[in-house]
């Protein structure tokens, strides 16, 4: 046994001298080539053009160190070829793309993905990305968007794990471990950039690119935690945010990317700007011209700069006149070109373009992305049972999303070819009659024309599912809207086919939360899919069919008018919550005097609460969570939280419930979240079992960043709840001591 240990302890030791060989391999590396390299070549590697073949002249000079937005893997190796055989010191470029929810096989849009609530599934998707992209030589996504976002007005919210700083980190971690692989130098491994550093989501009004007021507490208690633990987990680049937070662009926030970054998690990787942020502070006022901007974007901490061209045109005159240490250019190099050691590029700089095509829509990839899409439908409402439409045979299939192949891959699908989508209406053909009379030719339609066919084609219809939602275009970047309910004549739809007598389902393929409180009065049921990918038709088919019971939960919380916005289940108290009674506006008695309603917090027409809170999702069947019980109430700043409680399916289908452990501090030192989530799991349940489960939480994630700022637990009392949303539950008291 002895032996034993000792063998798995020595095997560990040579694993770990490994890495530090091959760290101190890379770095002995790096310092080699710097040390060959003039001033202009370093300011070459620090900057980044969008283009293709058209740059390789530009790479043969050395004037270049990474390409954006080029795929065709011919284009690459030209650019590549002119990099590594041409220039002086032979660096390869490295190639970056927004591979965001999949490249050619598209995944669900990130909000999506975030709702099933399955980080390996998550991970496993971003693998798939990962061996597509590289395929064709792109060995940088700019992915994970980690940006919390709280108010579904921002069109870019279609981008992000949603509004929880805990999901937001185990989806942001599985995504860079997708994307990076088990071997960095493997040349399926992609670098991650988790961007937007920091605050993007917060942007006023929603409206993109807005300013931001975010303390920093706040920063450090909700925007921090993602990108620190992907950074933990090897994030290998970074990208800087074009928002300014208190008045400082994070392009040129030294607080941000020397300080926190650098210094606090000892960041090694790189850190690029985002398009022209560096150009962009002078709009923003902060830079007088694109000269100053680079030196404040430069001393800031910025490595290399994203199409601002400031970079290349200035640092020289910069360093000449003193602005910028020659050893802050060496500092940005060595980050640079360590990534690109990390990645192998200097041993194999091509990709082979002969097999470029075989690594696409491989059938693993297709059932992975089927995957995705079931897990993350979330069912809003099924009353009655109505769905799954196993008893039917003849459906109407209505509404422009149900055949609407570019729209249902969403933002940000750059690579993704529409004639590979599978959309409902091809899906559902194949396992219903199908009548199919669209009513509306797209989601911002408003010629009601055609509505009267709908009605009249839903009475020789058994039953009727209607697809609404937004077409791609409507979220994702530069994309905010202030008024969220479904575009165009898309409720009438709904309600001309609710006049129809037959049951009603409506599913919404979306890149955000939509207000859809008018519309779910007018359904059944009502299945909400942020825009699914690729596969989306079959994954909605598989559910409305009965072969796979819907699982996903919001990671968002869903609001009744966009003017609640933002609003998020994670806030701080106010002195007077609302109590639970709420008058409204239709209830208040004429020339009612000044404090009659009540003091508290709430609007008059929409009351207190959202229409779904975050983590919300029924099932074909239901769930029931008992005899939950704490191993210990009262607990030391060392200790673990153990608890323990049975889940049981009460109903008669087979499903899977994302359990969910949250926890409130009562009294803090600050006011401290009404409830957070710490915990959170998927559980297979056949008709009529029950599981017993457990999870165990050490104390030291309750921690926070206190009235002294430090991060630490704070003493007193804490409540737990184990739930199936973050509105449910009872709480169970515990103590930390
Ligand atoms: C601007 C976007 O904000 C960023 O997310 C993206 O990665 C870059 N453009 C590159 O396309």
């Amino acid at each position: 046994m002895r032996n034993l240990k000792l063998t798995a302890l020595g095997a560990l030791a040579c694993i770990l001298l490994a890495g530090c060989a091959e760290k101190d391999d890379i770095e002995r590396k790096v310092d080699e080539l710097l040390s060959k390299m003039t001033l202009r070549e370093k300011i070459g590697q620090m900057h980044q053009v969008s283009g293709g073949a058209d740059l390789a002249e530009a790479a043969a000079k050395g004037e270049i160190g990474s390409i954006l937005n080029c795929v065709d893997p011919d284009q690459i190796n030209a650019v590549q070829r002119a990099a590594v055989e041409q220039s002086r010191l032979g660096i390869p470029v490295i190639v970056g793309r927004d591979v965001i929810h999949g490249f050619r096989t598209i995944f669900p849009i990130p909000l999506g993905l975030a709702a099933t609530f399955d980080p390996e599934l998550v991970e496993q998707g971003a693998r798939v990305a990962a061996v597509e992209a590289t395929a064709s030589g792109v060995r940088w996504t700019f992915s994970p968007m980690l940006d919390i976002a709280r108010d579904p007005r921002w069109g870019r919210v279609a981008e992000g794990s949603g509004e929880d700083p805990y999901l937001d980190t185990q989806m942001g971690v599985a995504m860079v471990r997708g994307y990076q692989g088990d071997d960095l130098a493997d040349a399926s491994s992609m670098a991650a950039c988790i961007k937007h550093f920091v605050g993007y989501g917060a942007v006023e009004g929603g409206r993109d690119y807005n300013s931001t007021m975010i303390s920093e507490r706040s920063l450090r208690n909700t925007y921090f935690p993602a990108f620190k633990a992907c950074v933990d987990a090897g994030a290998l680049t970074l990208m800087t945010s074009f928002n300014e937070i208190d008045g400082i662009p994070s392009t040129g926030n030294d607080f941000l990317l020397r300080d926190v970054l650098r210094k606090e998690w000892g960041f090694d990787g790189m850190v690029v700007t985002d398009w022209n942020s560096s150009g962009e502070m002078i709009a923003h006022g902060f830079a007088k011209d694109l000269k100053q901007a680079t030196e404040q974007s430069v001393n800031a901490g910025v490595d290399m700069d994203m199409m601002s061209f400031g970079f290349i045109n200035f640092i020289e005159e910069l360093v000449a006149e003193g602005k910028i240490k020659e050893t802050t250019i060496d500092d940005a190099v060595r980050n640079i070109l360590r990534l690109k050691f990390r990645l192998g590029l200097f041993d194999n700089p091509y990709v082979d373009a002969s097999k470029t095509r075989a690594a696409a829509y491989t059938p693993e990839s297709l059932e992975a992305a089927r995957r995705s899409a079931a897990e993350s439908a979330i069912l809003l409402k099924n009353d009655g049972g109505v769905l799954p439409l196993d008893d039917v045979r003849t459906i109407l299939v209505t509404g422009p999303m149900a055949d609407a192949p570019y729209d249902q891959l969403g933002t940000w699908a750059f690579d993704g070819e529409p004639e590979h989508t599978v959309t409902p209406l091809a899906a559902l053909r194949e396992r219903y009659d199908v009548i199919y009379e669209p009513g509306l030719a797209y989601s911002r339609d408003r010629n009601t024309a055609d509505l009267a066919k709908v009605r009249a084609a839903a009475a020789r219809a058994e039953a009727v599912v209607v697809f609404v939602g937004e077409e791609a275009i409507l979220s994702g970047e530069a994309h905010s809207l202030s008024v969220l309910n479904l575009q165009g004549a898309q409720s009438e739809l709904i309600a001309e086919a609710a006049k129809s007598g037959k049951p009603v389902v409506v599913v919404v393929m979306a890149g955000r939360p939509l207000t859809i409180e008018r519309d779910l009065a007018n359904c059944d049921a009502m299945l909400y899919s942020f825009h699914p990918g690729t596969m989306g038709g079959e994954a909605l088919a598989d559910i409305i069919e009965g072969k796979i019971s819907p699982s996903g939960k919001t990671p968002i919380t869903f609001l009744r008018d966009a003017g609640q916005a933002p609003f998020y289940y994670n806030h701080n108290n106010s002195g007077r919550p609302c109590n639970g009674t709420e008058t409204l506006l239709e209830d208040i008695p004429m020339q009612a005097g000044q404090t009659s309603l009540g003091c508290t917090s709430y609007y008059l027409d929409t009351g207190y609460g959202p229409l779904f809170p975050f983590g919300y999702g029924l099932s074909y069947t239901t769930f029931e969570y008992s005899g939950i019980a704490l191993d210990s109430t009262t607990l030391s700043k060392d200790g673990v939280l153990g608890v323990e409680f049975d889940l049981t399916n009460t109903g008669g289908r087979d499903g899977v419930e994302v359990v969910q452990l949250y926890t409130r501090d009562l009294v803090g030192s600050v006011v401290r979240p009404v409830r957070e989530l710490k915990r959170f799991e998927r559980v297979a349940l056949a008709a009529g079992e029950t599981k017993h489960l457990r999870f165990e939480i050490p104390v030291a994630d309750l921690a926070f960043w206190t009235r002294d700022m430090k991060y630490e637990v704070e003493p007193g009392e804490f409540q737990l709840w184990v739930a199936g949303d973050s509105a449910s539950g009872e709480p169970h008291a515990f103590t930390v001591e």
